[in-house]
């Protein structure tokens, strides 16, 4: 397209020739209006004025007779006026007045005739345009009365002129505006367009001009902007994720490699069987990864929430504490439930129950200071508008620095190397909770962890 067929096309130069054919419409019947009401009023005016002399010097002519027209005619030809007289005889004689003779011209169907008008103007003459009546008397005299209308007929051509200028003006004006505008508004959508292509050439880093007018056009800028951002981060998370993936990976295939490789070179009948048996083991803990990474996944994209179904969590707790009370009372601990019943959500009750055992699941791993019993509590209560269910512990708790990234994948904190995991269990409960449209929140219990899953009441 060529670059001024290409400036038509915008929205903002059809908009701009839209307002101004709007304008000039507009424009040109107020124009139009003020012209009537001067020039062809003034016009009319005259002609009612020609007419009603016509009229009066009619009636002299019956009333007084021909002396009376005359003296009349005498009276009025010498003042100033503009107007102009003729009456003639039979013959076309001329009897009085100051037109010497009438212009052969012929006149139209009302009688009315226009001629040109030569006047003295000090030394020089002008030629003017009068305007005239024209009507037999009784006795075959002829009576003409005019007017000089030359400036009438200035005005009206000083009152055109503008019409036309003004209108001519505004076009010259508005078409400029329009391409002023529009050419302005393409370079900042063809900026736009640069700079998504230099985007999608690789150049992550790139985002879109911004004037700061705060326009739509920046408001539009600034979207995409977070777009990309969010787009940024995202692709960073997964590159992270898969570097992760892949350490996590790595790790527990080269303790197999080493193993299987140590009992070939032994040769020892037992020594195989003890790889092969870690070997099992290795591959349940990788099978494991694998199958959270998978439900983390699934949560997120949030496909299954046509799955979800109205449900009492208060029985998905009554579930996992009858699971997790053998477990914490092995390690010498307590394991507290209070949960009324009519906590109804609606939701996916193995993830759900997948969600509440991670919780107690760390809570049980992490939950106990050195040297004492696990302390646990997981209540369920409805506030508000809200179901929240909550898992506390006495232990040494997630630092406020920490409690955003440990519900990334793959995030440990250093204080729990020692023990068992994958850093995978938050990352699930939020994926859930995103599923189920709730929030997963880490609060301190003074001391230890609160863990609250925060999901919205089901009114039946
Ligand atoms: N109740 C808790 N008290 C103290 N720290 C906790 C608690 N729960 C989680 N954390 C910290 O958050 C980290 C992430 O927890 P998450 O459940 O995601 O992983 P994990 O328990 O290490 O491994 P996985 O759950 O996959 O077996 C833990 O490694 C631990 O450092
Ligand atoms: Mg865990």
């Amino acid at each position: 397209m060529s670059p001024r067929f290409k400036l038509l096309r915008t929205s903002t130069f059809r908009l701009a020739a839209l307002y101004l054919i709007l304008f000039v419409l507009s424009v040109g019947t107020l124009l139009g209006y003020v012209y009537w009401n001067t020039a062809v009023l003034l016009e009319r005016q005259t002609d009612e004025t020609i007419r009603a002399e016509v009229q009066a010097l009619a009636d002299q002519y019956r009333l007084r007779g021909l002396g009376g027209i005359i003296d009349t005619i005498r009276r009025r030809s010498t003042d100033e006026s503009g107007a102009v007289y003729l009456l003639t005889d039979v013959t076309g004689q001329r009897i009085a007045g100051n037109l010497t003779n009438l212009p052969a011209i012929p006149m139209d169907e009302a009688n009315w005739i226009e001629f040109p008008l030569d006047v003295e103007k000090g030394n020089a003459r002008e030629r003017h345009v009068a305007r005239a009546f024209y009507t037999n008397l009784a006795g075959g005299f002829e009576l003409v009365v005019g007017r000089d209308v030359e400036a009438l007929r200035q005005f009206a051509t000083i009152i055109r002129q503008t019409i036309f200028y003004a209108l001519a003006i505004a076009l010259v004006l508005g078409l400029g505006g329009g391409v002023l505008m529009s050419r302005n508004f393409l370079k900042r959508v063809d900026a736009i367009t640069e700079a998504s292509r230099t985007i999608m050439a690789g150049n992550m880093a790139g985002r879109m001009p911004v004037t700061g007018s705060s326009d739509e056009l920046d408001r539009l800028a600034l979207a995409l902007n977070e777009m990309l951002d969010q787009i940024e981060a995202l692709m960073g998370a997964m590159k992270e994720v898969s570097s992760n993936v892949a350490h996590d990976l790595k790790t527990p295939l080269t303790r197999i490699k080493a193993r299987v490789e140590a009992a070939l070179r032994s040769g020892a009948e037992q020594e195989y069987r003890a790889a092969l048996e870690s070997t099992v083991d290795e591959s349940d803990r990788l099978l494991a990864t694998f199958n959270a990474l998978l439900s983390i996944a699934r949560a997120e994209a949030g496909q299954s929430r046509s799955g979800l179904a109205p449900i009492d969590a208060s029985a998905i707790i009554a579930d996992v504490v009858d699971l997790y009370e053998p477990m914490v009372e092995e390690e010498g601990g307590r394991l507290l439930s209070i949960a009324p019943e009519g906590l109804t959500v609606m939701g996916d009750r193995q993830l759900l129950a997948q969600a509440l055992t991670n919780l107690l699941d760390n809570a049980l791993k992490y939950g106990a200071r050195a040297g004492k019993t696990p302390e646990l509590e997981v209540s369920g209560a409805i506030e508000g508008e809200k179901v929240v269910i909550a898992v506390r512990d006495r232990g040494e708790g997630i630092p406020e620095e920490d409690r955003a990234r440990v519900t990334e994948r793959f995030v440990r904190l250093d204080s729990s190397r020692s023990k068992p995991g994958n850093g995978l269990g938050l990352s699930l409960v939020s994926g859930v909770m995103k599923l189920h449209k709730g929030v997963l929140l880490l609060e301190d219990n003074e001391p230890g962890l609160a863990a609250k899953l925060v999901l919205p009441l089901h009114r039946a």
